[in-house]
């Protein structure tokens, strides 16, 4: 059964064979597996809707850790975060502890930040989109004047990464298999390792490998082919407004995806993503201090995807915004690319600057 919430409605144009996979591949998101499964040793949570409920944001979390030196850089992490810079506090599978956050002696050395799990919907075309879109939008950005200059983030394998909340990863079968690796404690094919844990295990209770690839698969199926909510219309002059204070030069409306995407519905087509992929340096107010995200260094943010921000209720990547106006003044702090497009968003008159968040608020 497809349900009738539209943030977990399925493309446009679904063939037959889309509506199966989109219903199996949904099967698995919501599942909560058992540590008879796999689950553990260490883990976060038990499915992917207990972090991406309903296709919409949250109300999961991850809290990634850092340790950084007196000037803000990283530093001594293979001695305070043995276990990596990932929190996971549920332990299974005769494990004894789960991975927290140490305490360094000098406890300001200690970042902790938090990530809500984002919306997963339209995450598919995110990933259609053609490389060339991307490249244009860096193109564009580095000619023109002013502050704002994103650039990709290049993966080990050359290909531009594009999902995740600094762009690490190129595919949804590599991110479903990261997940049930990392927050999930599942392996499989892809990422077939157990993550480091205080107990030193290296299996739990399903021996060898959790899941076979078709499971990764189909959770990475489901997700590509969830649409971009659909919108109610579009006013003016809340949409000139977006484009005139340069909210759409890291916001773009639209990206051409590939002509050879595999699903046919969206190849070639233009995605309404409201993001131009691109990293972004936002300065040190929003800044977490972890790297190893691809070239991706601690100030750097993908820019968020406002499809659908009507359905969440926090903002930026740790929801420490209540609302859209406060997440626009959070993202125009000293030393960010955004600072100006913020001034010129502030200098709006009353009437104007509400027109523009009403737009923000149907996408
Ligand atoms: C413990 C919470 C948690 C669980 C469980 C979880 N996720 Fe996530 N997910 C997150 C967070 C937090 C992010 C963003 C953080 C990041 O990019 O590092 C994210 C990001 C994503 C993204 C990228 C979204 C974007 O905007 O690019 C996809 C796709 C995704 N998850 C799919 C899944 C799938 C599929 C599963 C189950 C196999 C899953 N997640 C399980 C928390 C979770
Ligand atoms: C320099 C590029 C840039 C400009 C210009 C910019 N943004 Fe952003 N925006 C970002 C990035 C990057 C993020 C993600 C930050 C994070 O997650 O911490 C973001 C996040 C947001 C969010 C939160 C979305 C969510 O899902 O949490 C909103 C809302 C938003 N921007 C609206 C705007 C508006 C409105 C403007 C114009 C006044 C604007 N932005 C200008 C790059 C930009």
């Amino acid at each position: 059964m497809i349900s009738d919430d539209p943030s977990d409605a399925p493309i446009a144009g679904a063939t037959a064979d889309d509506l199966r996979v989109f219903a199996e591949g949904g099967l698995v998101f919501d599942r909560v597996f058992r540590p008879s499964q796999g689950v553990g040793p260490v883990f976060i949570q038990a499915s992917c809707r207990a972090c991406h409920g309903a296709g919409g944001r949250g109300p999961g979390s991850v809290t990634r850790l850092a340790i950084v030196d007196r000037a803000g850089e990283p530093a001594d992490a293979a001695r305070w975060l043995p276990y990596g810079s990932t929190a996971r506090r549920r332990f299974a599978a005769g494990a004894t502890r789960g991975v927290t956050a140490p305490v360094p002696a000098e406890p300001d050395r200690l970042l902790r930040s938090m990530r809500v799990g984002p919306a997963v919907f339209g995450r598919g075309w995110i990933e259609a989109v053609a490389d060339e879109s991307i490249l244009a939008q860096e193109r564009l950005q580095a000619s023109a004047a002013g502050q704002v200059s994103g650039r990709v983030n290049r993966l080990a394998d050359g290909r531009i990464g594009r999902l995740g909340v600094r762009a690490r990863l190129a595919d949804l079968e590599s991110f479903a298999a990261e997940a049930f690796q990392g927050d999930m404690g599942l392996t499989s094919p892809r990422a077939p390792a157990e993550v480091p844990n205080p107990d030193g295990l290296t299996d739990d209770l399903r021996p060898g490998v959790d899941l076979r690839d078709d499971v990764v698969r189909a959770a990475a199926g489901y997700v590509r082919r969830l649409a971009i909510p659909a919108r109610a219309g579009l006013a003016e002059p809340g949409r000139r407004l977006f484009a005139d204070v340069g909210c759409a030069d890291c916001h773009a409306p639209s990206l051409r995806t590939r002509a050879d995407y595999p699903v046919a519905a969206m190849a070639a087509q233009d995605a309404a993503l409201y993001s131009d992929l691109l990293l972004h340096d936002l300065g040190p107010s929003l800044a977490d201090g972890i790297t190893g995200e691809g070239v991706a260094t601690g100030r750097e943010w993908r820019t968020a995807p406002l499809l659908g921000v009507r359905f969440s209720r926090s903002f930026l990547h740790d929801g420490r915004a209540g609302s859209i106006e406060e997440a626009v003044r959070l993202h125009g702090g000293d030393g960010s690319e955004a600072a100006a497009s913020v001034r010129r968003f502030d200098a709006l008159s009353a009437g104007d600057r509400a027109a523009l968040v009403d737009f923000v608020r149907r996408l």
